[in-house]
């Protein structure tokens, strides 16, 4: 399997009045196809590793391969064009624009596409939200979606640039259990389809939908393993309906 990312030694310091040592060292190896939840206390480095990985920022030291390419210390310019060729992300607060329709909002990442590796946007983006169920709601604005339709058109945007990676930061944050668990049913659907995803969750119980869990604490790795027991949330939502009797 081909290598997504590694990471060798990345160490991360924030110069402020005293120096904040936010990665003393990670490294990382994730291959193509795989679905790992990032976990670990609040301050222990995951959002510094994630902007890190989605070159939305640079190590202070250490190396960093994405897709096979050295991207650790590439200017602002280049790292922008490596995150739109290579890199989907899913925030916690959807980040989508508002009064603008769900089409509009999946076709604007490939505005900046200036290689125009994509041919026809409208049709692409369309494409991404069928496949994260809202090929019916192309024409609807971000304020008429359920919280849980904003999350899936970020994954649809997340997706319309054919990214090698997503990277999502904390994406379930702001939904409740039954919308958590109807996302992590997409995210282990694209998985299935071969996406690798790096995901960051403080909750077990999310954590448990991906296959491999890495943990932080006070800027290390300090726990890799891969998760036992995975579980899947297409059953754990029929149950769920089954319970609560939706
Ligand atoms: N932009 C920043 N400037 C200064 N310090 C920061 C910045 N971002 C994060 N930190 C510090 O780096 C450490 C790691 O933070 P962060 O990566 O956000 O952890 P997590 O996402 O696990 O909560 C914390 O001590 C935090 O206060
Ligand atoms: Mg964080």
């Amino acid at each position: 399997m081909p290598r997504v990312i590694e990471t060798i030694d990345l160490k991360k310091t924030y110069f402020m009045a005293e120096p904040v040592h936010a990665l003393r060292g990670v490294s990382l190896q994730v291959e193509s196809g795989e679905f790992v939840s990032l976990m670990g206390a609040s301050g222990s480095g995951k959002s510094t590793l994630m902007n890190i990985l989605g070159c939305l920022d640079r190590p202070t030291d250490g190396s960093y391969r994405l897709d096979d390419k050295e991207v650790a210390e590439l200017d602002k310019n280049r790292q922008a064009n490596i995150r739109n060729e290579k890199i989907g992300f899913v925030f916690q607060g959807f980040n989508l624009l508002s009064r603008t329709t769900a089409l509009e909002n999946v076709e604007l990442p490939l505005v900046y596409d200036r290689a125009r590796r994509i041919k026809n946007p409208t049709v692409k983006a369309k494409e991404c939200l069928d496949r994260v169920g809202l090929g019916d709601r192309l024409d609807h604005q971000t304020h008429q979606l359920s919280g849980g339709q904003q999350q899936r058109v970020a994954v649809a945007r997340a997706l319309v640039n054919d990214p090698a990676l997503i990277l999502a930061d904390e994406p379930t944050g702001n939904l409740d259990s039954r919308t958590s668990m109807d996302l992590m049913s997409l995210f282990q659907e694209l998985n299935d389809q071969g996406i690798t995803v790096v995901l960051v969750t403080h909750e077990p119980e999310i954590a448990k939908y991906s296959r491999r869990i890495v943990e932080m604490r006070d800027g290390l790795i300090v726990l890799d393993e891969k998760v036992k027991d995975r579980r899947n949330a297409q059953d754990d939502l029929a149950n769920f309906k089954g319970v609560t009797g939706i």
